[in-house]
């Protein structure tokens, strides 16, 4: 079986699971941010080398007041946590997003975590807060023309690569997969630069339920995608299959 290298996923419904289990969202949340350490310890035994969850989003700010207070703390806590996660399991930590709108002390423990972990050679595990695509775009490109302005470049130079580097995912590989738990079919502003090719899951179980087992059917699912990228298979990394009655290449 083939595992993607770089698995995004955005976690949902948190809030759904815990009114089902007669709980507050804050509890679902909880249980959430719990979800994240197995499914990163899960991935890497399964071979994965990249994930990136989606934890509080640009848009996310507009919840009510306490809902976002108690998902800052929660981050708050899950940074420290984190720490230590990363030492045992060799993780190299990774936030996207802009971190600048946090409070002072966590911007804080996310460079000493960021830090940290920089040598890490485990898992690379990318949080996204306060992230969206537009507006990572949009402060690449404010960097960008600033870069420009200064003469660090030559129009005629600027191709996707360069402005990749401009982006919170410089250096990291573009997603293979994106998983979508909670049953919403959309992108709600994540990565849409990077998933321009991923292939995309959608489940509806709730993200405090997605196990290990969900995450295996994910994986499963996605080696019966032919992978293309505009031609007819991809050349680099999969060989042609032919175990679906002979039909790639037409
Ligand atoms: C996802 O769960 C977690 C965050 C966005 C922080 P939700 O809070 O979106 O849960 P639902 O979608 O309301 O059930
Ligand atoms: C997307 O979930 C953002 C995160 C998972 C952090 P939401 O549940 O906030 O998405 P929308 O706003 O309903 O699309
Ligand atoms: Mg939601």
């Amino acid at each position: 079986m083939e595992v993607p290298q770089h698995v995004a996923i955005i976690l949902d419904g948190n809030g759904r699971w815990a009114k089902q289990h007669g709980m507050p969202r804050n509890y679902g949340h909880t249980q959430g941010a719990k979800n994240v350490e197995t499914i990163c310890r899960e991935a890497w035994n399964m071979g994965i080398k990249y994930l990136t969850v989606y934890a509080f989003s640009t848009e996310n700010w507009s919840r009510p007041k306490d809902e976002v207070g108690a998902l800052m703390k929660l981050l708050r806590n899950y940074m420290k946590n984190c720490m230590k996660t990363a030492e045992k399991n060799h993780m190299r930590v990774r936030v996207i997003g802009d971190i600048s709108r946090l409070e002072p002390d966590l911007q804080e423990s996310i460079h000493r975590l960021e830090e940290f972990s920089a040598n890490q050679d485990g898992l690379n595990f990318q949080i996204a807060i306060n992230y969206g695509s537009r507006d990572e775009m949009l402060r690449g490109m404010k960097q960008m023309l600033s870069d420009y302005g200064e003469g660090k470049f030559d129009l005629k130079d600027l191709d996707e690569k360069m402005f990749e580097n401009y982006l919170d995912t410089r250096g990291i590989p573009a997603p293979d997969l994106l998983i979508r738990t909670s049953g919403e079919l959309r992108l709600s502003n994540y990565l849409l630069w990077q998933l321009a090719y991923s292939e995309l899951y959608f489940t509806d179980v709730a993200w405090p339920d997605f196990t290990k087992k969900e995450l295996e059917k994910a994986v499963q699912d996605y080696n019966k995608r032919d992978r293309r990228f505009g031609g007819v298979t991809d050349p680099v990394s999969k060989p042609a299959k032919t175990d679906k009655g002979g039909t790639e290449g037409v």
